[in-house]
């Protein structure tokens, strides 16, 4: 039996290695993502080797480009925002790891996954949903489901039992749950867990206090072709390359800390922290650019799809028909997003100052408060409104008002 487990190389999924092999007795495959978490993925190689994987089966991959140009930036062309304020940057980077690991699976004939995801969230749900759409006879193992390691001392005894390091500042309680990528870094548990209590400073950990941040507003640029960001400042640059640079600029201005108490799938409430700096960037002005390209109606469409798209990938569905549907729609809409948008950020606020368009939509001409002869009749308005208000008239009249 061979297992290919989602490995990050720390102490949790390390254990669950070792469980694997002595609970299971499997040939465990590890696979190990770089979606720009900003971590060294050879200690997580070396690391494997140490515990015994075989060099063929451990699969090392940067999928950096491809999270961003295939995840990120079609998740952006919708402006989706999970329960009005989240970027979801935990929920979109699942269903690329389970598409990899599956892929990974069929390449060694592997006949199970694994990961280290717990019994009560989100991800376990987002990694098996994409595992059961992608490979409907994969065999799953959850650990956290299943074993009796249930504190974490039970993990680090098991830990020093079998030889698998155990970090100096880890040995006690870790702070708080991590999660991070490109997109953004959440936490979670720990002093997170009274929702009344502020998020203490030292939980930051790649944004600048916005507080601190330079008294000078920045001003920048980012240039769109049809609903993708494409250029910053004028100069173009690759999905991951631009996303690293609006991260680099949001950390310096403290932009995209985000405190929330959310609804998860399984039922429960939780409180956690996202710092989306590049993300909160895109989002406002990818915002600015349809303001100018978008037609109401369909903006209004948009708007009205997004909760359901943005609870579609925060519940795991990203491999569902009905998420296709609506990313069909949405990208379809994008056709003319294309154009500039200016943008000024300072002290944790990014604001939209600017934007144009060669599909500009805007119209001084009709809009002006100035002389508009011509372009617009003002008379056609009275007929426009009565006709509105007639349904409002019959009722008054019946009402008695
Ligand atoms: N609550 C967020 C979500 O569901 C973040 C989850 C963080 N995951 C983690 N393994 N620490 O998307
Ligand atoms: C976990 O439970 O493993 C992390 C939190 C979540 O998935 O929601």
């Amino acid at each position: 039996k061979k297992v290919v487990l989602a490995y990050s190389g720390g102490l949790d999924t390390s254990v669950i290695l070792k469980w694997l092999q002595t609970e299971y007795g499997c040939e465990v495959v590890t696979f190990t993502a770089d979606l720009g978490q900003g971590e060294e993925l050879e200690p997580a190689r070396a690391k494997a080797l140490m515990l015994g994987i075989k060099p063929e089966n451990i699969f090392i991959d940067d999928l950096r480009e491809e999270f961003v140009k295939d995840f990120v930036f079609p998740m952006m062309r919708a402006n989706a925002l999970y329960e009005g304020l989240y970027l979801l940057g935990t929920s979109i980077a699942r269903p690329l790891i389970a598409e990899r690991q599956i892929e990974i699976a069929k390449a060694v004939g592997a006949d199970a996954v694994s990961h280290g995801a717990t019994g009560k969230g989100n991800d376990q749900v987002r990694f098996e949903l994409g595992y059961y759409a992608l490979s409907p006879d994969i065999r799953i193992i959850a650990p956290w489901r299943e074993w009796s390691l249930n504190s974490r001392e039970a993990l680090i005894a098991f830990a020093e039992q079998h030889q698998i390091p155990v970090a100096k500042d880890k040995r006690g309680e870790s702070p708080f749950s991590t999660d991070a990528n490109l997109l953004h870094t959440s936490s979670e548990g720990k002093v997170l867990e009274d929702p009344w209590e502020e998020v203490p400073d030292y939980v930051y950990s790649r944004t600048d206090h916005p507080e601190e941040a330079p008294d000078a507003p920045e001003y920048i640029t980012v240039d769109f072709e049809r609903g993708d960001a494409v250029a910053i400042n004028g100069e173009g640059l690759s999905p991951a390359a631009l996303l690293a640079k609006l991260n680099e600029l949001g950390k310096r201005h403290g932009i995209g800390r985000l405190d929330l108490l959310e609804n998860r799938f399984v039922g429960m409430k939780s409180r956690g922290m996202y710092e989306t700096p590049g993300g909160t960037i895109l989002h406002i002005a990818h915002r600015g650019i349809e303001q100018i390209t978008l037609d109401r109606g369909a903006a209004h469409l948009k708007d009205e799809l997004m909760p359901k798209y943005a609870e579609l990938i925060y519940n795991g569905f990203w491999f569902a028909p009905e998420r296709e549907m609506l990313q069909a729609a949405i990208d379809h809409s994008q056709d003319k997003v294309t154009g500039t948008v200016r943008l000024k950020l300072y002290k944790g606020n990014v604001g939209v100052v600017g934007r144009k368009s060669p599909y500009s939509l805007y119209s001084a001409g009709i809009v002006t408060f100035e002389d508009d002869r011509g372009a617009y009749d003002q008379r056609d308005a009275a007929g426009f409104i009565r006709l509105n208000a007639l349904r409002l008239r019959l009722l008054g009249r019946r009402d008695g008002r």
